[in-house]
């Protein structure tokens, strides 16, 4: 088992990743009251759930709540289930909730946990790849608004993240797939030589090998780890984590939650980052390519769907988190292993990109 520490004062908190570790009972040191809500969905349930309760000594009250599964169930509704669960229980403010499943199950738990009561702990036990690398660390919770994605949330972190790479076993190839484009976007912002490692290792991560999954998952922490600590409310530098995202959050919702996999939309949006940044002169077309090489790799979409209008890509990325005064920012490549986030750009570029289509990438 390896261990990382997420570094933010009094609200530090650690990440042990491994084989079998949901049956050590990790999370009991964690649980601050008597009582504890695990939350989760009808697919994980069947799966994981019992084997976790096991682990869970009989003093204490554990309660449970299973979600119906997917994106388009990421709203308010569902964290009122939640709420429900909790007042039916007679959860009080030493309540701990448990988040067991992928990204939805955790932004969701997580932004439970930030409201009942003006906020209760929490603990992650990610199940997919990408809540493994990335939602599972470093705070951001929330939902879903019909007209923009985790538009309604907080910044609420978790007392630990218990990662057993074994679950990944029982993972349709997609969602792995969708897992590696925020693995890439990790090697493409902060880490070049990690970039190398994973278009060397590409074939095993997909076939699943455990020493090249560990090792992937625990650089991937290691880095969101340290930029969260350096920009725990995103001021700066953890934007860098968004890359591809406000092209692949204008997808997710134009196609309808759930139609695009949150990775997948990230896996185009991160080819249109590129394309641009190349447009802007920053990155070269050999870069570009290389980029596409990986993501193809990694049986993700390189395009985004034809049905959005250069029109519509500019209205949907309107709305997003980023956007000051009106101006949309974006995260680019200045080079491979470093991002910036930037509105100076010439928008006639950028148009550029939102209608290149299948030709995306072939610009310089
Ligand atoms: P997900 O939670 O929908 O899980 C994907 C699918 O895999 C679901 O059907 C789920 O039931 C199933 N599943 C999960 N674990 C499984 C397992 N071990 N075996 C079999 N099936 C399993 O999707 P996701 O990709 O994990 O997360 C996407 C969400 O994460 C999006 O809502 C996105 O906005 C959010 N996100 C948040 C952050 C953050 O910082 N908070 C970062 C990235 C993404
Ligand atoms: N997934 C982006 C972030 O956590 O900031």
């Amino acid at each position: 088992m390896q261990k990382l520490k997420v570094e933010l004062g009094d609200r530090s908190y650690p990440i042990y990743i491994g084989q079998g570790l949901l049956d050590k009972g990790l999370l009991v040191p964690y649980i601050k009251g008597s009582q504890l809500l695990i939350v989760t969905n009808e697919t994980i349930e069947p799966l994981y759930l019992e084997r976790l309760k096991a682990t869970i000594p009989s003093h204490f009250k554990v309660g449970t709540v299973v979600l119906p599964d997917g994106e388009r169930y990421k709203d308010l509704n569902q964290i009122n289930t939640i709420f429900d669960s909790l007042l039916d229980g007679q959860h009080n403010r030493t309540t701990t909730l448990v988040a067991l499943g992928g990204g939805v199950i955790g932004d969701m738990t997580g932004f439970a946990a930030a409201c009942y009561q003006r906020g209760v702990n929490f603990i992650q036990i990610p199940t997919t790849l990408l809540s493994q690398v990335d939602s599972s660390v470093g705070g951001k919770t929330g939902v879903n608004h019909p007209k923009g994605k985790n538009m309604i949330g907080a910044f609420h972190q978790p007392q630990c993240v218990i990662i057993d790479t074994d679950v990944l076993g029982t993972l349709p190839e997609k969602e792995l797939s969708a897992g590696m484009a925020e693995v890439i976007k990790y090697g493409l912002i902060y880490d070049e030589a990690f970039l190398c490692f994973l278009e060397d290792h590409i074939d095993g991560l997909m076939g699943l090998q455990p020493e090249l999954l560990e090792q992937a998952i625990y650089r991937s922490c290691a880095i969101k780890a340290e930029v969260v600590a350096q920009d725990e409310k995103e001021a700066g530098i953890r934007a860098w984590l968004n890359l591809g995202h406000t092209f692949g959050h204008a997808i997710e919702t134009s196609e309808g939650y759930g139609a695009w996999l949150h990775g997948e939309a990230v896996g185009a949006g991160t080819m249109m980052a590129a394309d641009l940044s190349c447009r802007l002169g920053w990155i070269s077309g050999k870069d570009v390519q290389r980029i596409k090489s990986i993501l193809e790799a990694a049986n993700l979409p390189v395009y985004p769907p034809e049905t959005i209008s250069s029109d519509q890509f500019i209205e949907l990325m309107s709305v997003d988190k980023k956007v000051i005064d009106g101006n949309i920012r974006l995260v680019l490549l200045e080079k491979i292993g470093m991002a910036t986030v930037t509105s100076d750009f010439d928008a006639a570029l950028l148009k550029e990109t939102l209608k290149a289509g299948k030709s995306l990438g072939q610009c310089c």
